[in-house]
């Protein structure tokens, strides 16, 4: 069955509105479309949590800081829906700019703190733009709860803060990373990788997991993010953007050896930036 597609936010008050009114709930996918693996993820989570199910398919000028970047990214709604049809989504909502961006349109949303570092500082802007249209999607859609990928772990923590902060009234749920057989991490950017750096992306993963042992049996943090940083290098990787130990909730720098912490990372293969994270295993 294909799924109704709607591209206005008052065709999507009205419906989302009638489930509200009979009792349901609604969940909420965000998606920037070229829909792979760890989107269905998050869906078949949403429609185990929800009564209704929403997919959001927005590709948010807002949030790219590099325009050759915003003109390579697949637009594939054809082929997003065909994915959907066959799960319990309710609704596709498809907005087009105007709809999210009005003209006149003069408001952007900082969160401070976790949006800072990492991404933060090499996508100038992007936070803003994620936390500016992600506030917009939840209050256009309604939503009880709202599901985003891990792996995109500090936008799940700005997220996170957002929807305290401004008291928007939404669950996030956060999902487990969806990765290939050979560890590399599922995005929508790995289209773009030719067969032999296709080859190589599944060392940015494995240096990652080697180092997150090592820290948790007790080697010194800056001689494992080295070895990894040369590990990544070794493999074909150009440029290691970052690789940094924070604390998993607010992403602050470690102090005290054993609070929960991550490894996150974001590399160049090429011309494509590759991010990934994974949590240090609790030794006990
Ligand atoms: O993760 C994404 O695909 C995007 O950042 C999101 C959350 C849909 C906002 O545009």
């Amino acid at each position: 069955m294909p799924v109704p597609t709607v591209r206005s936010r008052t065709e999507l008050r009205a419906i989302v509105a009638g489930w509200k009114a009979a009792g349901e709930t609604v969940g909420v996918v965000p998606t920037m479309g070229a829909l792979h693996a760890g989107h269905l993820s998050l869906v078949e989570a949403a429609t185990a949590g929800s009564d209704r199910v929403v997919v959001t398919l927005f590709v948010n000028p807002r949030q790219f800081n590099d325009a050759a970047d915003l003109a390579a990214y697949p637009r594939t709604e054809t082929e997003d829906a065909a994915k959907l049809a066959p799960l319990a989504v309710d609704l596709l909502y498809v907005p087009d700019g105007d709809q999210m961006y009005p003209p006149g349109f003069a408001t952007t949303i900082s969160v401070a703190g976790v949006s800072e570092g990492l991404c933060g500082t090499h996508r100038p802007g992007h936070f803003d733009g994620v936390a500016t249209v992600v506030a917009k999607l939840l209050l256009q859609t309604g939503a009880d709860r709202a599901y985003f990928g891990e792996k995109d772990w500090q936008q799940l923590q700005v997220v996170r803060r957002l929807v305290t902060d401004l008291d928007i009234p939404c669950e996030i749920v956060g999902r487990p990373t969806v990765r290939e057989a050979d560890g590399l991490a599922l995005s929508s950017r790995n289209l773009r990788l030719t067969a032999a750096e296709r080859a190589s992306a599944p060392a940015l993963a494995q240096a990652l997991g080697v180092a997150a042992r090592a820290i948790a049996g007790g080697t010194a943090p800056a001689t494992a993010l080295d070895a990894a940083r040369a590990a990544i290098l070794a493999a074909g990787f150009r440029e290691v953007e970052y690789l940094d130990l924070r604390r998993d909730a607010d992403l602050a720098p470690v102090e005290t050896a054993g609070e929960p912490a991550r490894l996150l990372v974001a590399a160049w293969l090429g011309d494509v930036r590759l991010i990934d994270n994974l949590p240090i295993p609790t030794v006990g």
